[in-house]
């Protein structure tokens, strides 16, 4: 049995019968699993909680949802006012989900969860439609293939599962291991097509600490069991920076392994990483100062802050440095007259170039104040 076959065929039975060697220990915040089934809780798969990055009204897509115990947190933490897509490829994954769904909703009041069936690497084509069309158009020879691809090719873009540019967080616990190798940059591509510019990927998964040897790979058996398609913690970061994220943080880090192969360990992970550094650069006379505590840093795009330093940057890095994961951590600094983005002009962007003070005040500026008045209970004297 190959990789693939191994985890279509794994999870089809562990929807049926739950299986303890996938399962890893999660502490999920109890208030959330009050309203969810046992039958959804007993086929748990996850390796951490991703639902916990997770907030009020937001849109929620969860990569290999399973029986939906993510996506049943989330719901009641989005609130009303969001809503949440799980997908799976798995018909007794989603049989179970759907069947709970309903029952989760009348617990809560409100239902704002829905189950799509489709492949995380391949996010815009919907393979419940994708089956209709087989169904019309059954592949007896290689022509017919070529038709269907087509078809399916149609519906990624006629009828995408998820459109691109529509989600606000993307979650996943313990799925984007068990992708093939090859279709793992295809998968992070898709997770950056989907989201919003402005939102984020949360992911739990499992990562090693070495390199996956060849010979463990192609055990399909550790391969569905969530082991040896691990990526090594450090090609998992650089996974979602090659796909153009900025502001990658391992926001969890399991010290002890989850288990140990052959003296490789492997553990849990939660990673957050941001979409929206991409777009033009527009000069505003803007500088930041990192506060520190570190002596320099570097930024997604090769910008390096010095602790204390006044950097000339652009408007859009500008606002990105205020928010997200970098908020708190620079001061930002307006010119004395502002430029409007109407008038603004391209940035010229060489990197770590200081801004003088006299740019933010102005060449003429000469003025002398008063000591800012001291109100009483201000810190300012
Ligand atoms: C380890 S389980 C995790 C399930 C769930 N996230 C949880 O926390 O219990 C992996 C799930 O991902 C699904 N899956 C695996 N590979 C997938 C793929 N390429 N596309 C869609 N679903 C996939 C499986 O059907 C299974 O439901």
């Amino acid at each position: 049995m190959n990789t693939r076959s191994s985890v279509e065929k794994r999870y089809a039975d562990a929807a049926i019968q739950p299986e303890a060697a996938l399962c890893c220990p999660v502490d999920y915040d109890p208030q959330y699993l009050k309203v969810i089934p046992e039958e959804v809780i007993e086929k748990d798969y996850g390796c951490g909680d991703p639902s916990k990055w997770v907030k009020p009204g937001e849109t929620v897509l969860d990569l290999g949802s399973g029986t939906g115990k993510i996506c049943f947190i989330a719901s009641q933490v989005v609130g009303p006012g969001g809503r949440v897509i799980g997908v799976d490829m798995t018909d007794d994954m989603l049989e179970v989900a759907n069947r709970n769904a309903p029952i989760v909703a009348e617990k809560i009041g409100y239902g704002n969860v829905e189950f799509r069936k489709g492949r995380i690497q391949d996010l815009a084509l919907d393979l419940n439609l994708l089956g209709a069309a087989l169904e019309q158009h059954p592949v007896a020879g290689a022509n017919d293939f070529l038709k269907l691809d087509e078809i399916a090719e149609s519906l990624r873009v006629k009828q995408p599962l998820v459109a691109s540019n529509s989600i606000d967080v993307v979650v996943s616990n313990c799925v984007l291991n068990l992708v093939e190798s090859e279709q793992k940059p295809k998968l992070f591509q898709e997770i950056f097509r989907v989201l919003k510019s402005g939102g984020r990927a949360v992911i739990s998964d499992i990562v090693s600490d070495e390199e996956v040897p060849e010979a463990m790979r192609a055990d399909a058996h550790l391969w569905s069991g969530c082991i040896s398609g691990a990526l090594t913690e450090e090609n998992f970061l650089k996974a979602f920076e090659a796909a153009g994220f900025y502001g990658v943080e391992l926001v969890k880090f399991e010290s002890e392994p989850w288990q140990t192969v052959a003296g490789i360990e492997f553990r849990s992970v939660t990673v957050q990483a941001y979409k929206g550094k991409q777009g033009a650069c527009f000069e505003r006379n803007q500088a930041v100062v990192y506060q520190g505590p570190f002596k320099s840093v570097l930024d997604d795009d090769g910008h390096r802050y010095d602790r204390g330093v006044r950097v000339a940057v652009c408007d859009k890095t500008f606002q990105l440095l205020q928010s997200g994961p970098y908020a708190g951590h620079f001061a930002s600094i307006e010119p004395l007259e502002i430029v409007p983005s109407e008038t603004a002009r391209p940035f010229n962007c060489k990197k770590g170039a200081r801004r003088h003070p006299k740019e933010t005040k102005g060449q003429d500026y000469d003025a002398t104040t008063e000591a800012r008045t001291c109100i009483e209970g201000s810190d300012c004297c």
